[in-house]
């Protein structure tokens, strides 16, 4: 029989969150968010979901990662970024490399998710050197993350979990 499942999410914004609920629903399972994870089950698989904060988990996943022990784990997230990006890949191999190496991920996935609208006014008041820098190509970007994440989005996260858990 399959171990039981247990959804965890990180969200400042509540991209990652939407995302954590359709999985929990698909896959039965409890959701907790990285702030009370007291109800966790001991031996569940986990699904730990994050918000890419400069290119890694945010602070909130991260120390929840960081206390992992033996458990086999599934990971996702959103970014701004495009999920298929060279960024996102780096992304995915920092959260990896937070992990202690007991713990066994079975598989991870980024999809993309809106970018806060403070954030992009913030971007608009910064030097053109700068690499967040209000440019025409920039904004056509959060303009293409500010949909996500949506129906495929969750239907990709939820297929590469039921891959991953089975
Ligand atoms: C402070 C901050 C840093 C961020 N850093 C990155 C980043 O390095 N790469 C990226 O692709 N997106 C970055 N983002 C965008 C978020 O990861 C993205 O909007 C995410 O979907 C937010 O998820 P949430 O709604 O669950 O908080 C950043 C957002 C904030 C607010």
């Amino acid at each position: 029989m399959a171990n039981e499942v247990t959804v965890i999410y990180s969200s400042r914004t509540g991209n990652t969150e939407k995302v954590a609920k359709q999985l929990a629903e698909a896959l039965g399972a409890t959701c907790h968010s990285v702030k009370d994870t007291s109800a966790v089950p001991e031996g569940a698989d986990l699904c730990v979901g994050t918000w890419i904060d400069r290119g890694t988990a945010d602070a909130g996943a991260k120390k929840y990662i960081e206390s992992l022990r033996g458990r086999r784990v599934f990971l996702y997230g959103t970014l701004g970024a495009e999920p298929d990006s060279e960024h996102a890949e780096k992304c995915i191999a920092n959260i990896r490399a937070l992990f202690d190496p007991s713990n066994e991920i079975l598989g991870a996935i980024l999809v993309q998710g809106a970018i806060d609208p403070m954030l992009i006014e913030m971007f608009k008041s910064m030097p053109k050197d700068n690499v967040h820098a209000f440019t025409e190509e920039n904004a056509a970007r959060y303009a293409a993350a500010a949909s996500h994440p949506d129906e495929n989005d969750f239907a990709q996260v939820i297929a590469a979990a039921k891959e991953a858990l089975a």
